[in-house]
């Protein structure tokens, strides 16, 4: 039997990226964070890739990364926040796994993502960016919620990990 891909998306500031390294540890699956992915390819930061070459552009290295990384298997992908908002890349990547979506109240998303200067997150280096998460989240809400939702709030990352692999292994086996 092939080992389904899990696909962690959801909001910035949700904890994809130290959930999913969890999560491929304990399953021993390979560990993909595709920001991280981008930026290796790249050699830029996610900031200088939208300030140099746009955000459209960024967009079509997720969409390309989406169909490359749907072809492989036993992987936990850590998807970057706006990367499900395109429906091709929902389709490449539910072909090939199962699609889990972190959320987090809006307080602790802010208090998450505050420290952050806009390296990795040019999308909140706005004056108000309380505002843009709140804009943001309106907007995305629907999308995020047409996937497994677990609740990050108030969880560790080692509590939200177990809940994963538990539904994960229920829906697989
Ligand atoms: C984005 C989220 C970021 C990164 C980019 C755009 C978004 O990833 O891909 O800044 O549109 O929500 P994280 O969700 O890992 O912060």
């Amino acid at each position: 039997m092939t080992h389904q891909n899990i696909i962690l998306t959801g909001f910035m500031g949700t904890g994809k990226t130290t959930v999913g390294r969890l999560l491929a540890k304990k399953l021993t699956y390979r560990f993909i964070d595709t920001d991280d992915t981008i930026v290796s390819k790249t050699g830029k930061t996610v900031a200088q890739i939208f300030e140099t070459l746009g955000e459209n552009a960024f967009r079509r290295m997720e969409s390309d990364l989406a169909l490359e990384l749907s072809t492989l298997h036993e992987q936990v992908i850590a998807t970057g926040g706006g990367m499900l908002m395109n429906s091709d890349n929902v389709t490449a990547f539910s072909g090939s796994g199962i699609i889990f979506s972190l959320m987090a109240d809006p307080e602790t998303i802010i208090h998450r993502v505050s420290h952050d200067g806009g390296a990795l997150r040019p999308l909140l280096d706005v004056p108000d960016p309380k505002k843009k998460i709140e804009e943001l989240l309106t907007q995305r809400g629907p999308i995020y919620e047409r996937f497994i939702q677990i609740d990050t709030t108030e969880k560790s990352p080692e509590s939200i990990c177990e809940e994963i692999a538990q539904k994960y292994q229920n829906i697989t086996s």
